[in-house]
């Protein structure tokens, strides 16, 4: 069958590749002693907290199952404002918040309006790897700007405005960063905005991370900066709701009926029974219980980072949110395939999607190798997410060592 080329365009997603690895590994392990730790997984090990399953179940005993309006609940989108005003003292009025089936439908739905065939969208390498995607289903190309360890692993003004051409349509930005954890600093992000603003183009962000941020330095939404730019959000990291589908975007007021209009065909509406139970998230029980497991968070951040760089698998820049840790595994790669026949030819050398494997297999430790990500540098560095109990990142740090010796 003839598939589009649009469809053919399309790039795997390898970290869902390595999930069906570790996945047949650790069928063979369940029961060991090593059962497989899980580090290659970019959702938090919580779930809703109580205030919101009790609220989906009513919502589910009451019949408010039906549709709901595209945009979203309303008592949902002004939640959702008030939310923004409290935590990061940001007006953003309820009728520019459109809810969504995720970040993702978002993402797309961004996308879709924003881009013509042929428009070029600049973002960071690495960066999180479905926007390419996203960019290409909707016709345009995304232009992967290498960044650096002192960029935070953000782009730089002078890097957008260097690589500006003729048909560069905006900047896709996420802070903090999947798969990195860094933020990009306020001061420049607003010179980015300069940048974008003088030549017409757009500034979409991704602030699905903000809510599990560490660092006041970079705690504040871009959306204080400047009505004009685009943020995408979601009930997945900080409310731990990521198989809901929920989460929102931020627009400028003449991009919502567009956006409207577009949601209503494709999706409809995002989930009622989870916006009715997204409601509880603003309860200030939920709320305390949120902040409680931000701490766990930055408690696992503060712990592991430290053991990763004791062992020379090096986090350049240490996370200031969310809750991975993007390490440098030259070195250990080095040590780990030193001698080995298979890898000793020039076209073969090693780097972290091996060196990811071999953690699997032999540690029983499911990372994710940066490939991913983008191409510049992504072959020395792996991702390790630290939404995992304390117990089992000593654990992974153990068998870390034991490989590594
Ligand atoms: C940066 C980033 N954006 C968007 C998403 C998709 O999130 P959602 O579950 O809200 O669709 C993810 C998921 O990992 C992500 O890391």
């Amino acid at each position: 069958m003839r598939v589009s080329a649009r469809a053919q365009r399309i790039q795997p997603f390898y970290v869902m590749e390595m999930a069906k690895t570790a996945g047949a590994i650790a069928r063979e392990a369940a029961g060991s002693e090593h059962p497989m730790v899980y580090m290659n997984v970019g959702e938090p090990d919580f779930t809703a907290p109580p205030l919101v399953q009790e609220a989906a179940e009513r919502a589910i005993r009451e019949g408010r199952t039906q549709y709901t309006q595209s945009m979203g609940l309303p008592e949902l989108r002004e939640r959702i404002s008030a939310w923004y005003a409290q935590r990061f003292g940001v007006q953003v009025p309820a009728r520019r918040i459109i809810v969504t089936a995720g970040a993702s439908a978002a993402l797309h739905l961004a996308c879709l309006a924003l881009i013509d065939a042929g428009d070029e969208i600049l973002m960071p390498d690495p960066s999180y790897p479905c926007n390419r995607q996203f960019v290409s289903m909707a016709e345009g190309r995304a232009v992967m700007i290498p960044s650096t360890a002192a960029e935070r692993f953000q782009l730089s003004a002078a890097k957008v405005q260097e690589a500006w051409g003729a048909h560069t349509r905006g900047v896709m930005l996420a802070s903090p960063s999947n798969p990195t954890g860094t933020s990009i600093h306020p001061d420049e992000l607003a010179r980015i905005q300069a940048v974008v603003t003088e030549r017409g183009g757009i500034t979409l962000i991704d602030e699905i991370y903000l809510g599990l941020s560490f660092d006041g330095a970079y705690s504040h939404s871009a959306l204080a900066l400047d009505d004009d730019i685009i943020s995408i959000n979601s009930f997945s990291k900080y409310f731990n709701m990521t198989g809901w589908r929920l989460g929102w975007l931020v627009v400028p007021d003449a991009l919502v009926p567009v956006i409207e209009q577009i949601a209503q065909h494709l999706f409809i509406c995002a989930s009622s029974v989870s916006q009715h139970a997204a409601l509880a998230c603003f309860e200030p029980a939920s709320l305390a219980e949120y902040e409680r497991r931000r701490a766990e968070f930055k408690a696992r951040r503060d712990w592991f980072v430290p053991q990763l760089n004791a062992l020379g698998l090096t986090v350049p820049v240490t996370p200031d949110g969310a809750f991975y840790a993007w390490a440098d595994c030259s070195a250990a790669c080095d040590k780990l395939f030193a001698g080995r026949s298979e890898y000793n030819s020039e076209m073969q050398t090693p780097g972290s999607w091996e060196f990811a494997f071999e953690l699997m297999k032999r540690a029983h430790l499911a990372v994710t190798p940066g490939r991913d990500f983008g191409h510049a540098d992504t072959a020395r560095y792996i991702r390790f997410s630290t939404a995992n109990s304390m117990a089992q990142l000593h654990t992974a740090i153990e068998r870390l060592r034991a490989v590594l010796a």
